[in-house]
């Protein structure tokens, strides 16, 4: 029965896939509403490295069934890539379920993001260019394409017909681009048909259903929430609903059927793409954490962008999506750390803000207050229990803990799957 939700704290990459693993056979389905292939799960399993785009991290636990819901946008190509991927290294993806109305990223919304991007210049989101906000743009316009239209051809033609008549006039006359041809589009999507038929179907029913048969569902969002589109840093975010709320309209799972929600919280901050940050280090720590903790994209490559600990986030965070369990990450990166300096409130033009400010200008003018905390100077990356940490990584996380006002459940010490510390099961009494 129970109905898990995981996000995100910061603006992604906090490991979500870990926390997935590390609940892994305890799930049934871990289902993906929101987002597409610009979000990145690395997992490692058995120290076999798995970057996942697209699909679930949950189709690397054998007996869960991994759902792509309504909420999503998909690349079919990619979609293929991945699943082609793990089955040549012996990972079944037959369970996969795909809603029927989730959307499809044409190429022209490829095309488009990139183009867009460049023609923004300094004004630039710093998208992963995949075609993701087009695409939801198109979603939200009425004009966008859906899994269920491949399978009928006049449909899906009539709203390729109709999508590129706009778009087409976008590409030719604003970016001095070639048209597309419609039939090259319709001839690519219905190239899929095939291969799609199996896996594709009424998620929202089968996942209720499936609650009503009383197993245990998780809800995994992309990105995280200040990347989400009405939560997030506006308008450097991506263009979906990446908290908790979002796991209900991306899933058909409504409100009143969830029981617990995780967010994974890494234990400093890291962003990818422009947009404001107030904890970013400019020097030898920001570089230092970008390499123990290997911060470069999993989707673009490109070296993130690294900052302190921001628990006014942190907070926020707990508040949107209702936080019941913090999963905080990667706290083995501070071991060779002195001294650790957590953000705790941000000065705003000499005032002191304890929560986000709702203003835009405010927020890129925050210089975060800090208190400093003693760093433990040992390897950690063994540790399995609470108390088998040093004092003072305790001390970190119970002062995270209390800052947060949500307990913390799950802290990792390490890449692996096993390098975790479990101090509270998220399943719980759910
Ligand atoms: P888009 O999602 O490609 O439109 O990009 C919008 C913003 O979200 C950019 O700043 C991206 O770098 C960021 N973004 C999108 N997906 C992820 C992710 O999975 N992790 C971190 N940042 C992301």
């Amino acid at each position: 029965m129970p109905v898990i939700v995981l996000v995100g704290a910061q603006w992604g990459d906090e490991g979500k896939g870990k926390a997935t693993d590390l609940l892994g056979d305890r799930l049934d389905y871990v289902v993906k509403f929101n987002g597409g292939n610009n979000a990145g799960h690395t997992v490692v399993i058995k120290g076999e490295k798995y970057a996942l785009h697209l699909l679930p991290s949950g189709i690397l636990t054998p007996g869960v069934t991994p759902v792509i819901g309504n909420g999503v946008v998909v690349d079919l190509a990619v979609l293929f890539q991945e699943i082609d991927g793990l089955e040549a290294r012996g990972i079944d993806t037959s369970r996969l379920r795909i809603s029927a109305n989730a959307h499809v990223i044409p190429s022209y919304n490829r095309s488009l993001d990139k183009v867009s991007e460049r023609y923004l210049g300094a004004r630039r989101i710093g998208t992963t260019g995949r075609g993701i906000g087009p695409t939801y743009a198109d979603k939200m316009n009425r004009m966008g394409v859906r899994i269920q239209d491949l399978f009928d051809e006049s449909i899906l033609r009539q709203k390729v017909e109709a999508a590129l008549s706009f778009k087409n006039q976008v590409l030719s006359k604003i970016y001095n681009r070639q048209a597309v041809k419609p039939e090259d589009v319709v001839k690519e999507l219905l190239s899929y048909v095939d291969r799609l038929r199996p896996y594709v179907g009424d998620t929202a029913l089968e996942l209720s259903e499936a609650l009503d048969a009383g197993k245990v569902v998780l809800c995994e969002a992309g990105q995280a929430t200040l990347l989400d589109v009405d939560h997030g840093t506006y308008p450097f975010v991506t263009s979906s609903n990446a908290t908790a709320g979002g796991a209900c309209t991306g899933s058909g799972i409504p409100p009143t059927r969830i029981d617990r929600v995780v967010a994974v919280l890494k234990a400093f901050t890291s962003r990818v793409g422009e947009g404001p940050f107030p904890t970013e280090l400019h020097d030898k720590f920001g570089d230092y954490l970008r390499e123990v903790g290997h911060e470069y994209g999993t989707t673009t490559g490109r070296p993130r962008r690294i900052g302190w600990l921001d628990l006014v986030i942190g907070r926020y965070a707990q508040r949107i999506n209702g936080v019941t369990d913090f999963a905080l990450t990667k706290l083995d990166n501070y071991d060779g750390l002195d001294e650790i300096p957590v953000c705790v409130a941000y000065d705003v033009n000499g005032v002191r803000h304890d929560e986000m400010p709702i203003n835009q200008t405010d927020f890129h003018h925050a210089i975060p207050i800090f208190e400093t905390l003693p760093g433990w100077k040992q390897d950690i990356s063994g540790c399995r229990t609470f108390e088998d940490l040093p004092k003072d990584a305790q001390h970190f996380v119970e002062f995270v803990e209390q800052r947060l006002g949500a307990r913390v459940s799950i802290v990792g010490v390490g890449p692996g799957r096993e390098a975790v510390i479990e101090r509270h099961s998220v399943l719980g009494d759910a």
